[in-house]
């Protein structure tokens, strides 16, 4: 017995391992309940009585020394012991905050969800653009204050080129360059030369409108325009279109909403009109289709045009503009669960 253990001694003394497995199946072999060392005290008792002594320490001291040595071994190897297994190259090493897709951009593509249901489809431009496709295929008379310097940025070498002020330039691309049935919505950021405050910004975001076919009158654009506010809005939002002017459309119009604040009773709001102002429409000048190419004795068409910060406003209520462009990720956080 004593032989036993002491040449067990020396074997545990010696032992290596390269692995944590190996460590493992040492364990087992050594100290497991069928294990080499655990079959020794097994054995113990049948040792007459006056070894007891002797050879109980001597056992307990290779069990505690086989003990430590897995036990060093393991702390040997720390990390380093993985297996490929173990070894997971592209697992992150934190885990990754999914973002928030941004508010401007929840309400563009629910508004262009919701055009794209009547068959409208998706069209872009150039944010720069030059005079003809901003003002004057549109009808803009020379001297129109909307082209005064303080609206529009020009290129100072250059004032034929400019940050279009609005999407009707995009109802220009498409006229020139594709042939009705025309129906488009286009989204997009435009710049005026405004001071920056809580409700006016040097840029913002705009979506136009344009449906050019045969026979397109006004009930078409109202009836348009009542299916995306209640779609956006809710079935109880009602719409107003008040007598306006926009140098490209004849007739024009400009369209209320109910306030939902208030239900339409009045509120500090809607300055205790019942109204909020949303939109500018009407039926597209039979000039603008003839400078772009269109023959204004077959086609008739509407368009409208409205921007994006003002939907939005009114579905979250964001009281300062400013927000929008200033990407403090508190704000944009708030939006998580929208989508
Ligand atoms: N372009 C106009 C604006 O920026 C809006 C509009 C678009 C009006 C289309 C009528 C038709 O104010």
């Amino acid at each position: 017995m004593i032989e036993r253990i002491n040449n067990l001694t020396k074997v545990i003394e010696k032992l290596t391992a390269k692995n944590n497995e190996e460590i493992e199946a040492l364990r087992i072999k050594y100290l497991s309940k069928k294990g080499e060392i655990t079959s020794l005290f097994n054995d113990f008792r049948d040792v007459p009585n006056e070894q007891k002594k002797e050879i109980g320490q001597k056992l307990n001291q290779l069990r505690n020394l086989a003990q430590e040595k897995i036990k060093s071994l393991k702390e040997s190897f720390g990390n380093t012991s993985l297996t490929e297994q173990d070894l997971d190259l592209s697992r992150p090493c934190e885990p990754i905050e999914i973002g928030a897709r941004h508010p401007l951009s929840l309400i563009r593509n629910e508004i262009v969800d919701i055009f794209s249901r009547l068959g409208f489809a998706l069209a872009e431009g150039p944010e720069i653009e030059d005079d003809w496709h901003v003002f004057e295929a549109l009808n803009f008379p020379a001297e129109h204050p909307a082209r005064d310097m303080q609206d529009t940025f020009f290129i100072e070498k250059n004032p034929d080129v400019l940050l279009r002020t609005h999407t009707s330039s995009v109802q220009t691309r498409v006229m020139t360059t594709q042939k009705p049935p025309i129906r488009v919505i286009c989204p997009g950021r435009v710049y005026r030369n405004e001071a920056i405050s809580y409700r006016a910004h040097c840029f913002f975001h705009q979506i136009e409108g344009l449906y050019i076919d045969k026979n397109v009158s006004f009930a078409d654009l109202k009836q348009a325009l009542l299916y995306f506010t209640k779609e956006m809005f809710g079935e109880k939002t009602q719409i107003r279109l008040r007598p306006s002017y926009f140098p490209f459309t004849e007739p024009s119009a400009e369209m209320d909403i109910s306030c939902d604040l208030c239900g339409g009773k009045g509120c500090a709001f809607c300055k205790h009109t019942g109204w909020v102002e949303i939109m500018g429409c009407g039926i597209v000048d039979p000039n603008v289709l003839e400078m772009c190419g269109i023959d204004s004795k077959i086609y008739s068409g509407y368009a409208f045009g409205f921007g994006v910060e003002r939907i939005a406003n009114l579905k979250y209520r964001v009281k300062d503009l400013r927000m929008f462009s200033e990407n403090d990720v508190r704000f944009l956080q708030q939006f998580k669960s929208s989508h």
